[in-house]
């Protein structure tokens, strides 16, 4: 949700915020601040709405100094986008100022009783009262800031990143995290945090990932030190960044997502590396490994996750039934978690997540846990919430994915899933050797194909040119092709804010053939397959309501290229592996179709990449 950044140390604060905060604002940018206190002791506080950009602007011709600084760019969750809302808050005295992302639940009864003792708020948020709480906590025990931060950080019930600064004490920078993540990166003499690794990575690989309930205190020219909210003193644990510089920067390409999209081919490589060698009929999992006797007994599988992880997580539906003969479920987290599902300690529970930190996905895991279920993660980020908090897992290793609107993460997560899905077929022994070692082939065929249809990108900008203006968009699907649709549909009106949506294309009599007229366009996967007669009788009933059809087919069909309006020519592969190729296509021309509206790809309006509140 939000992005938060801070350093003390030598070096001038100021630069290095903005350029973190602009690697951050896939994470929030309805406003961003920073806050730095300069060599006389003063503490400056910059805030804007809007984006960083907007912010360097309106500091250009203030003072910047100071070799300490927090800033924050702000997804809004309580009070509007505003510069009054906008992060760093101060404290009453105005000498200390704070930083969040998350939410803090009982906001409401502590900033009654602060007011109760004469305190003025001067925004809406829930983050200022956290920092005159903190304040007044100090002020009236008198003790250090990191004290008053853990002291303050007992009363508060919900999810917390912050960072504190005070100018009375410019040498030392406290941090504290629950359920919101948070990376301390250790310079050589001196101290970078921030929501992920991608603003420190560039000074330091050292790093600390805080976990839920510590407290970091960094002090100038000392070692940091890290308590827990009960004043035991924690070992940190260092650990080395493999996350490079290129991967975080745009490479060329005009937007993130475009380069996300084309880097997939490398990506679903990454996603296979050392896990498959179809001459070897070879799957090697080392995330899974201790897990094996549990998928051999296991139930049933469930996914969870949201979003287009969820989408994945459909498509691993099919899979995992079809290839290990296993019942599944696939449920959104948020609803998981308030249900009271009944959970077997025999089911294997496999959480989705691009990010690792979604809340609520989080949450599920940890429900899931209480249960007894053996819970697995499918994550990209390393070291994130989610992977930490699973018993197992296989990371995607699609590389970062800065863009808003998740590409070559779900076809990392498909492919992993895919992966997962022969493995334990071939545990449970529910797959003929030669249907086995066939599917391994055509998976490693996999990036080829890819390639091939990026390919196609001048033909997918005509038809996107065809549609930009469009109002409503209907996306169809059968079998294993039906979360492509959905994830089509998801990708066009996140980015492009197009009504669109996805549906099974035999269900479309039911209620979406009455939109159906010769404004509407309908994109339909229409690959060879079981069910390819089938399909193909929904694209004449869209036809004959005079709906402008767009199907994605697989090479050298000639029945489809009779009817539709365009025909997207993907290289065949086995059935069930279509998703990964199938879903190419549609994401370019959500893409064209954002451009050519003039819409912000990369970031679009309301969303954040990473849902940290509920
Ligand atoms: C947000 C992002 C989506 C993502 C979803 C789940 O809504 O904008 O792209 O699919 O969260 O995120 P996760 O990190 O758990 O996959």
């Amino acid at each position: 949700m939000c992005g938060i950044v801070a350093y003390i140390g030598k070096r001038e604060a100021y630069p290095i915020l903005v350029k973190g905060l602009q690697r951050l604002e896939y994470r929030g940018y309805d406003s961003a601040g920073v806050a730095m206190i300069n060599a006389k002791g003063t503490l400056n506080v910059y805030k804007k709405k809007g984006k960083v950009a907007e912010l360097v602007d309106f500091a250009k011709d203030k003072d910047i100094s100071g070799n300490i600084g927090i800033g924050h760019t702000r997804w809004a969750t309580h009070g509007e986008p505003n510069d009054v809302n906008s992060h760093p808050h101060y404290s009453e005295t105005k000498d200390m100022v704070l930083i969040h992302n998350g939410i803090i639940e009982n906001y409401a009864a502590i900033k009654a009783g602060l007011i109760k003792r004469g305190h003025k708020f001067l925004s809406q948020t829930d983050t200022e009262v956290l920092a005159h709480l903190i304040e007044d906590i100090q002020l009236h025990e008198n003790i250090k800031m990191g004290h008053a931060v853990q002291a303050a950080l007992r009363q508060v019930i919900g999810a917390y990143a912050i960072v504190v600064i005070d100018k009375n004490d410019p040498d030392t920078l406290v941090a504290a995290k629950k359920g919101s993540p948070m990376v301390i990166g250790i310079g050589k003499d001196d101290f970078f945090v921030a929501s992920d690794a991608s603003p420190i990575i560039e000074y330091t690989k050292n790093v600390v990932y805080l976990e839920d309930e510590q407290v970091a205190i960094l002090r100038r020219d000392k070692d940091i030190k890290i308590r827990n909210l009960k004043d035991k003193e924690i070992t940190p644990y260092v650990q080395e960044l493999t996350l490079e510089l290129e991967s975080i920067e745009k490479g060329g390409y005009d937007h993130f997502m475009l380069k996300e999209i084309y880097e997939q081919p490398r990506s679903v490589k990454d996603s296979m590396r050392g896990r498959l060698i179809a001459s070897e009929g070879y799957i090697k999992m080392g995330g899974i490994e201790d897990h094996e006797r549990k998928f051999e007994k296991a139930k049933r599988i469930i996914f969870i996750a949201c979003g287009t992880s969820w989408h994945a997580g459909l498509v691993g539906e099919y899979l995992f039934e079809e290839l290990a003969r296993v019942p599944v479920e696939v449920e959104y987290a948020s609803e998981f978690r308030y249900r009271n599902p009944v959970i077997y300690p025999e089911d294997i529970v496999i959480a989705i997540s691009q990010s690792g930190e979604t809340a609520d996905t989080l949450a599920a895991v940890e429900m899931a846990k209480s249960k007894g279920a053996t819970v697995l993660g499918v994550c990209n980020v390393v070291g994130s919430s989610i992977a930490r908090a699973t018993d197992g897992g296989s990371y995607t290793h699609a590389g970062p994915e800065i863009g808003v609107a998740s590409t070559k993460a779900f076809t990392a997560q498909v492919t992993v899933l895919t992966l997962m899905a022969l493995h334990m077929a071939k545990v449970r022994g529910t797959l003929k050797e030669s249907r086995y070692r066939q599917l391994l082939y055509e998976m490693e065929a996999i990036p080829e194909k890819i390639e091939e249809v990026l390919k196609l990108n001048d033909q997918l900008r005509e038809i996107a040119y065809k549609y930009k203006d469009s109002r409503n968009a209907l996306y169809l699907g059968r079998g294993v092709s039906f979360p492509v649709a959905l994830e089509g549909a998801l990708k066009l009106k996140e980015i492009s804010y197009i009504h669109a949506e996805g549906y099974p294309a035999a269900e479309m009599k039911h209620g979406p053939i009455a939109l159906i007229d010769e404004e509407m366009p309908v994109f339909v996967i229409a690959t060879k397959g079981a069910n390819y007669e089938k399909v193909v009788s929904n694209i004449q009933e869209v036809k004959a309501r005079k709906g402008k059809i767009t199907a994605v087919v697989t090479q050298g069909d000639t029945e489809v290229k009779g009817m539709a309006d365009d025909v997207i020519e993907i290289p065949e592969t086995d059935e069930l592996l279509v998703p990964l190729i199938a879903v190419i296509p549609l994401q370019l021309l959500s893409y064209h179709i954002a451009v050519m509206r003039g819409c912000n790809v990369d970031q679009p309006r309301n969303l954040a990449k990473s849902v940290t509140v509920e």
